[in-house]
């Protein structure tokens, strides 16, 4: 038997203007995904932890058929147990990690060395471009790197090697925690980046400056963590909540309870991921008590919450 493992991530900034060229930041969670492989006659077992539900609908890409795309021709003699921690087509990755865990595990089970991030990398788009349509490669650089990662990569083209990106690590320079929640599902990544991708052949100029300016939030937010200036990161969420917003990807009931967080005390609260009728948001919080608080109030809410702490 051979295991491999990934973690889901959160996008603080960057999700959607990271296809147009602009600078994004997330964060590794301690949530993953499990894979393990035996050879067998290519069973597929796939679990949630438990309180985690799959959608009802459609729309969002099928574990199974992600895990026959990272197998490839082998899947036939191969059995595979998957177990997903994170809840799944809310925007925290999940797609990502399993692609990258069943790469890893794969390898682990031919008895071959790891794959060095760029081929990683690439693979794990080809996988993961079954659930985003065209994948910017942001989920699963977090997801390999498994730390707090800035991102950019050349708009247009999928980037198929590191030399096509610039991805690097961020070393906060104190301490912050982030409240992740999750309302409800985002109803599919590729529907999402295909009504976006529709919004600026329709408007033109006013999309391009909406992007330009996610990448000027994305800017502020990276220089606050880095600088340990988490107000500025805060604001600079809120900002970009708003542009996200008007782009339409943010329902009714995403707004009211991204309002609860900040009610309760969060520096900055926004989205995050592919959005539109639910899904993932977070809260950002300097000290452990605030981040209580807004997990409390959000839960009460109705959200599914936890905290993640980025080490400064
Ligand atoms: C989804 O987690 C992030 C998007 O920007 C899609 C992508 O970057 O592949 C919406």
């Amino acid at each position: 038997m051979a295991v491999g493992e990934a973690p889901g991530k959160l996008i603080l900034f960057g999700e959607h203007s990271v296809a147009y060229g602009q600078p994004a930041l997330g964060v590794a969670l301690s949530k993953k995904v499990r894979v393990s492989l035996r050879r067998g006659e290519g069973r597929v077992t796939i679990r949630l932890a438990e309180g985690l539900r799959f959608p009802s609908d459609t729309l969002a890409a099928a574990p199974g058929a992600l895990v026959k795309a990272a197998l490839g021709a082998d899947a036939e003699g191969i059995d595979a147990d998957v177990l997903i921690e994170l809840p799944p087509a809310a925007g925290l990755g999940s797609s990502a990690a399993l692609a990258v865990a069943l790469l890893r595990a794969k390898r682990a089970l031919y008895g071959e060395e790891p794959l060095p991030f760029d081929q990683l990398l690439a693979r794990a788009i080809a996988v993961e471009d079954l659930a985003h349509g065209r994948s910017s490669g942001l989920d699963p650089a977090i997801s390999i790197l498994s730390n707090v990662v800035e991102f950019v990569r050349r708009p247009g083209r999928t980037p198929r090697s590191k030399a096509e990106l610039k991805v690097k690590t961020l070393a906060p320079a104190e301490s912050f925690h982030v409240v992740v929640g999750v309302l409800g599902h985002h109803g599919g990544t590729a529907t999402r980046v295909r009504a976006i991708a529709q919004l600026k052949e329709r408007l033109g100029a006013p999309f391009d400056a909406a992007m330009r300016a996610l990448g000027s939030t994305a800017r502020s937010g990276i220089r606050g963590i880095a600088q340990g200036d988490l107000e500025t990161a805060g604001r600079a969420a809120n900002l970009a909540h708003g542009i996200l917003s008007g782009l339409g990807l943010v329902s009714d009931e995403m707004e009211e309870i991204v309002r609860t967080a900040r009610n309760a005390g969060a520096v900055g609260a926004k989205m995050s991921g592919a959005g539109g009728a639910g899904g993932a948001f977070f809260g950002l919080a300097s000290d452990i008590r605030m981040a209580n608080d807004v997990l409390t109030a959000i839960e009460r809410a109705g959200a599914i919450g936890f905290v993640e702490t980025a080490a400064g």
